[in-house]
């Protein structure tokens, strides 16, 4: 079994090595400068971590999986064979999928899972986008050892914004469970309660000495002294967001979801599921062996969670083997300071197509919620709060998929499977964040449904996400399928919309959301990618739980702003 250790690669073999000629397989537009073929194998792996062996899903035996490379406009072809017992579906997260949300690949939104021993092959341009990504498989909680990286250059001789780094290296961030994670999903929703804590953190798949039968599972990068690198960082976390520091070194960040950044520097970040940040650090210190610590941030009331850091190495060249490593000093777990100013310093290197006039105003509430127990035996099955069952939704309404996907559903006018009247509002106005009904599970109920918010071809969007206190407050990573949005605003409390700041001069440009605890956060978009496009919270139990809501943006006039027909290949139900 290959498990992937190290990911730098020298830019110069991959330009020599990996172009196809022109001209193979343009079947939609757009076309990018080159064609990239990958082959997916979605197999079961044997691995042993902390002392026990377990088997996991992969990609191809890898974990994390393999990279996918290219440059910006290149066209990405990936055929995914399913070797394994389980349906399997891949994400491209992050892909703007331009006139090819057939290629998306969240399971019932987009496509129906490829079944066991099936296969189907996803065709998408990096149209416009060059920077660090990520893929995943899109189903159950599969994610946790489903991903790997998309590295995506700039086209040949445009140069970065930023000093060119000696290396780079590709960190994903996960957690790990010993359990299976179909098992361990169908167990949390059959309890009724919260997940329990990931066994351990991971930095490319090693937690590190900090846990139980751990000493020597690290991940290393080794550094010449004085030198510059890169290091694209990931967060496949589940249900985790995390702090990153490295000791002694500062982290300049430079992207963040594949967008660059007007560069600031921090001693520590936090990162949320779905995030990718690249960061720039210098090997400018003593030789020696640096602690590289990934560690929680968690933002809710009374959740258990895992307190121990996964820890790699930053080691110098000649560093003394014996050497005990300088340990990193990570914010404590609750520090919303720390994210809160991190927020406030991301800023765009340039902000293009910011809209300044909106179309569509909504405002969607982000939160948890408790339902009844129905259960005969609610010991068992309601161990949510006050033996209720827990839930989570935009505003209020917690969304069911349904068993075929959306995307054809809506493509092939099929009736009943969805309605169109998520609501674009809240159906009620309260006091949010401190007067979140709370009386659990009596006043703590969502309803239940799938509902989409159909958008107009170019419509152009702003979105307040407002996280409710019901439960708990926290942050939580929001999503959105097939855009990036600019992240105008956000703030502690109630969004008002006469006090609120704005920044529509240079917003970062993100995929991926952690709307500030207790708080909530604007965003804005121009619906100009027709096809139906999944926006939800990163963590995979409140997905589970409902957190999630589809948009279907309509075409606009012309092949250039219509949805494509699906694939031959598309899987069936
Ligand atoms: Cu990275 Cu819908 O997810």
């Amino acid at each position: 079994m290959a498990l992937s250790s190290s990911h730098h690669i020298l830019l110069l073999s991959f330009l020599l090595s990996c172009y196809v000629p022109l001209g193979l397989a343009r079947r939609h537009w757009p076309v990018g400068g080159s064609t990239r073929f990958y082959d997916f194998k979605v197999q079961t792996t044997r691995v042993t971590k902390l002392c026990k062996t377990k088997d996991i899903v992969t990609v191809n035996g890898m974990f994390p999986g393999p990279v996918i490379y290219a440059q910006e406009d290149d066209r990405i072809i990936v055929t995914v064979t399913n070797e394994s017992p389980h349906n399997a579906t891949i994400h491209w997260h992050g892909v703007r999928q331009r006139l090819s949300c057939w290629a998306d690949g969240p399971s019932y939104i987009t496509q129906c899972p490829i079944q066991a021993g099936q296969s189907f092959t996803y065709e998408f341009t990096l149209f416009q986008q060059k920077g660090t990504l990520f893929w995943h498989a899109h189903i159950s909680w599969l994610r946790a050892t489903v991903n790997g990286a998309i590295v995506i250059y700039p086209k040949t001789s445009v140069p970065y914004p930023f000093p060119y780094p000696y290396e780079e290296h590709v960190l994903i961030f996960g957690e790990y469970w010993h359990k299976d994670m179909l098992q361990l999903e169908k167990e949390v929703v059959a309890s009724g309660g919260g997940p329990p804590p990931a066994e351990a953190y991971l930095i490319n798949s090693h937690p590190g000495p900090r846990y139980n039968c751990s000493a020597t599972d690290v991940y290393k990068i080794d550094v010449v002294p004085g030198k510059t690198y890169l290091l694209r960082l990931i967060s496949a976390s589940l249900n985790m967001e995390h702090f990153f520091a490295i000791a002694g070194h500062k982290l300049t960040i430079v992207e963040a979801d594949a967008e660059y950044t007007k560069p600031f520097t921090v001693d520590r970040l936090m990162i949320t599921p779905g995030q990718t940040i690249n960061v720039l650090v210098k090997a400018d210190q003593p030789i020696d062996r640096y602690d590289m610590a990934m560690g929680p941030y968690m933002s809710a009331q009374n959740v258990t969670f895992q307190n121990i850091s996964a820890i790699a190495h930053f080691q110098y060249t000649g560093a003394t083997l014996d050497d005990l490593s300088l340990p990193a000093q990570l914010p404590v777990y609750n520090d919303n300071l720390v994210v809160n100013t991190n927020l406030h310093m991301l800023r765009s290197l340039n902000a293009t197509n910011l809209p300044s006039e909106i179309d569509a105003n909504l405002f969607f509430t982000v939160g948890l919620n408790v339902e009844e127990c129905h259960s005969s035996n609610p010991n068992k099955s309601c161990q949510g709060p006050s033996g209720g069952v827990f839930a989570a939704s935009m505003n209020n309404v917690s969304f069911v998929k349904p068993n075929i996907s959306l995307l054809q559903a809506y493509y092939n006018n099929i009736n009943g499977l969805y309605t169109d009247d998520f609501p674009g509002v809240p159906l009620k106005t309260y006091d949010f964040v401190n007067g979140a009904p709370n009386n659990i599970p009596n006043d703590t109920q969502s309803l239940i449904g799938t509902k989409v918010k159909v958008l107009e071809y170019g419509s152009r969007v702003q979105l307040i996400l407002q996280n409710t206190g019901t439960v708990t407050t926290e942050n939580h990573p929001i999503h959105l399928h097939g855009y990036n949005f600019y992240v105008v605003g956000y703030g502690t409390g109630n969004y008002n919309p006469m006090g609120a700041k704005l920044n529509l001069v240079d917003p970062p440009y993100m995929n991926t959301i952690g709307v500030p605890v207790g708080g909530w956060a604007a965003i804005r978009f121009v619906a100009d990618n027709p096809g139906v496009w999944f926006m939800h919270c990163h963590f995979d139990v409140h997905l589970t739980w409902g957190l999630s809501m589809a948009f279907i943006v309509k075409n606009g006039e012309g092949p250039l702003e219509t949805l494509p027909h699906p694939p031959a290949d598309l899987p069936r139900c």
